[in-house]
């Protein structure tokens, strides 16, 4: 074991990595690039009377699921706590009274085991999921394309531990969210991500042409890889409310395919764009909404005639989860970073570019 000198394994550590940004409780072992244990504790049943993610029920959550996922961890990758070699957190970005209780049980796990501890971001973490993929990680430099309920960013990562662009996000709704809202509108339950990717499977992707955001000639200078769902939504409400006004029948299948087509459009091409435009010929896609067996399509259809290499991690790592955490914990460790010092403290707003507090 190669052990440097401050004392930290740094040739293959084995790390404890936490996620608590959103509604799950996420808690993942990797001894270097080796996935041990991957526990996931899900709130999402607590919050679908509500149609979407409610801040405090997620917190009250992580609480009660911490201290149990931990010890399942701990079993499932056949440690035992005292062995590992540092513990990893996700301090941002994300909702900050769950983020809270995520970085309040990593600080007492490194406390009480006199481990260092890694404060590392949830975005570049969706990232350094890619690292524990079996054909080994995908090069540098690669665009990250980001999507789930909470975030819709479009990263340029020339290094993950140490060199990350934010290209652009969304200015309202993430594209998940559209979803989300979109399946409220039409009756669904939420989640709505899946339910409109099923009934979409029979729709006319064509039937309607909902607006893509952010995709005028106009927009590509400030907004060339911005995105924006929220008039995507209006568009949809307006449509369906204008039909059931009318006493008509609104064709669900149809609308629902022709909406997941106006995501995926404009998801993929600026993505492509961005891949195209910097000469990075590499995309990597995480987040819930990789689920998305359209947006799968699309982007393995545009990325091949593009000669742009797609990876997708397995989709228990493009969800929220503690194995990417502790994947780039592991991966600073190995390039030589220094622990974070116990003051951090969750930070909702975290930019893309900060992967560790240093
Ligand atoms: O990454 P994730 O599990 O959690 C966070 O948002 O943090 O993503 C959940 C989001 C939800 O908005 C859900 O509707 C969406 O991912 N989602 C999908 C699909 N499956 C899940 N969106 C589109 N199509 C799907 N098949
Ligand atoms: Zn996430």
């Amino acid at each position: 074991m190669a052990v440097n000198e401050d004392g930290l394994n740094r040739r293959e550590p084995l790390v404890l990595g936490i996620e608590s940004s959103c509604d799950e409780t996420g808690v993942g072992i990797v001894r270097g690039r080796k996935l041990l244990a991957n526990v996931i504790a899900s709130s999402m049943d607590e919050h679908a009377r509500y149609g979407g993610v409610v801040p405090e029920v997620a917190a009250r959550a992580h609480l009660e699921a911490m201290a149990p996922t931990i010890r399942e961890a701990v079993t499932t990758a056949g440690i035992e706590l005292d062995d590992i070699d540092a513990v990893a957190v996700a301090n941002g970005p994300g909702l900050a009274g769950a983020l809270m209780v995520g970085v309040g049980a990593a600080k007492a796990l490194a406390l009480a085991l006199d481990k260092p501890i890694f404060a590392v971001n949830h975005l570049v973490g969706h990232v350094g999921a890619d690292v524990l993929s079996p054909e080994g990680q995908l090069a540098y430099p690669q665009v990250a394309l980001l999507v789930s309920g909470g975030h819709t960013s479009l990263l340029l990562v020339r290094d993950l531990t140490s060199d990350v662009e934010l290209l652009g996000e969304t200015v309202d709704d993430a594209a998940g969210e559209a979803f989300d809202k979109v399946a409220r509108i039409l009756g669904l339950p939420y989640p709505g991500g899946p339910q409109i990717d099923r009934a979409a499977a029979d729709g006319d992707p064509k039937a309607i042409r909902f607006p893509r955001g952010l995709s005028q000639p106009k927009d590509m200078d400030a907004h060339r890889y911005d995105f924006s769902f929220s008039g995507l939504k209006t568009a949809v409400a307006r449509w369906v409310e204008v039909r059931r006004d009318a006493g008509e029948p609104v064709p669900l299948a149809d609308v629902a395919a022709s909406f997941r087509e106006a995501v995926v459009d404009v998801l993929v091409s600026k993505a492509i764009a961005a891949c195209t435009d910097l000469g990075v010929p590499r995309l990597l896609l995480g987040g819930g909404v990789t689920a998305n067996a359209r947006l799968r399509e699309v982007a393995a259809e545009r990325c091949g005639a593009a000669g742009i290499e797609l990876r997708v991690p397995e989709f228990s790592l493009c969800t929220d989860n503690g194995a990417m955490i502790a994947a780039l914990g592991a991966e600073l460790i190995m390039a030589g970073a220094a622990p974070s010092p116990l003051s951090f403290g969750a930070d909702s707003t975290l930019p893309a570019t900060e992967i560790c507090v240093s």
